[in-house]
């Protein structure tokens, strides 16, 4: 029987892909987000090319219950889940003094509450099953990040989360991989409204398909943590051996809005 991948976020960038790499590997699919019509026209795509069962949900994962309702969704159909990966999320760009309480707190319950609630209530099913979990962190989670100081914040917490428990789940059977990409094309930016921040303005970033098909690499070895792309690796390696206060120095030069 085929195995199963729930994929949040897999309306669009990085989690679409993802659910590319399942389907091609013969995972049915599980797809969660909002965006319902895109997710069913990526669903139909993919059970006509690989001979996959895709069911698409449709769920706002930044409310309180949320991931309680799309596990009870996922039971009630009597579906098992194999391979989990934790992937909606978004960042907001800007000076913390300017922003709006609400939206932060709604970004954090996204990024990490529906994180820790999904990956424990699923448990069961990926402890039976010798599962996997992909916790798409950034290469946010290595330092402190002026103008999207909650949102990198929020990442740190999926790395070290996903770390402390893949270290508890080895001897179960269940692999735990947080994928820390650089910034990466996506809709991402637009949602961050951060194209006048000087990360991304004027650059040429890597795909989602490509951070997706390595990141999915990553999971089938069971790496713990995985960065695509070298300089994003030299970047996170080297902040280890810097004092913080000069990265977050170099954070805040690099972030700043640059004018239009
Ligand atoms: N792109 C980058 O530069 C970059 C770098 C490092 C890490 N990441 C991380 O990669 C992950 C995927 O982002 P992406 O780059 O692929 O951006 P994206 O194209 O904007 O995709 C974000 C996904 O999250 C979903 N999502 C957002 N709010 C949601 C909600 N309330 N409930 C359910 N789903 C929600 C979106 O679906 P709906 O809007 O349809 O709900 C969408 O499918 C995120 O965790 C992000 O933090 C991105």
């Amino acid at each position: 029987m085929n195995k199963t991948a729930l994929i949040t976020g897999a309306s669009s960038g990085i989690g679409k892909a993802l659910a590319g790499e399942f389907a091609k590997d013969g995972y049915n699919l599980v797809l969660a987000a909002r965006g319902v019509a895109q997710m069913q026209a990526l669903a139909d795509d993919l059970q006509r090319r690989h001979k996959i069962t895709a069911t698409v949900i449709g769920a706002d994962l930044e409310t309180s219950d949320g991931a309680q309702k799309l596990h009870a969704d996922i039971k009630a159909r009597g579906i098992t889940i194999n391979a989990l990966a934790n992937n909606a999320g978004y960042g907001t760009f800007g000076e913390f003094k300017d922003s709006a309480l609400a939206p932060a707190l709604a970004m954090m319950q996204l990024n990490m509450n529906t994180v820790v609630a999904l990956t424990r209530l699923f448990l069961p099913d990926l402890i039976a099953t010798r599962g996997k979990v992909l916790n798409t962190a950034s290469t946010a989670a290595f330092q402190p990040g002026p103008y999207m100081a909650v949102y990198y914040a929020t990442k740190a917490f999926v790395l070290s989360f996903s770390e402390a428990i893949a270290a508890e789940l080895a001897p179960h059977g269940v692999s735990v991989t947080a994928l820390c990409p650089g910034p990466t094309a996506s809709g991402f930016q637009d949602k961050a409204d951060m194209h006048a921040s000087a990360l991304v303005k004027g650059k040429k970033l890597p795909s989602s398909e490509a951070v997706a098909a390595k990141g999915y690499r990553a999971l089938n070895r069971g790496q713990r943590v995985y960065i695509p792309g070298c300089m994003n690796w030299v970047m996170a390696q080297s902040v280890r051996f810097t004092p913080r206060g000069v990265v977050t120095a170099l954070v805040a030069q690099l972030s700043r809005p640059t004018a239009a």
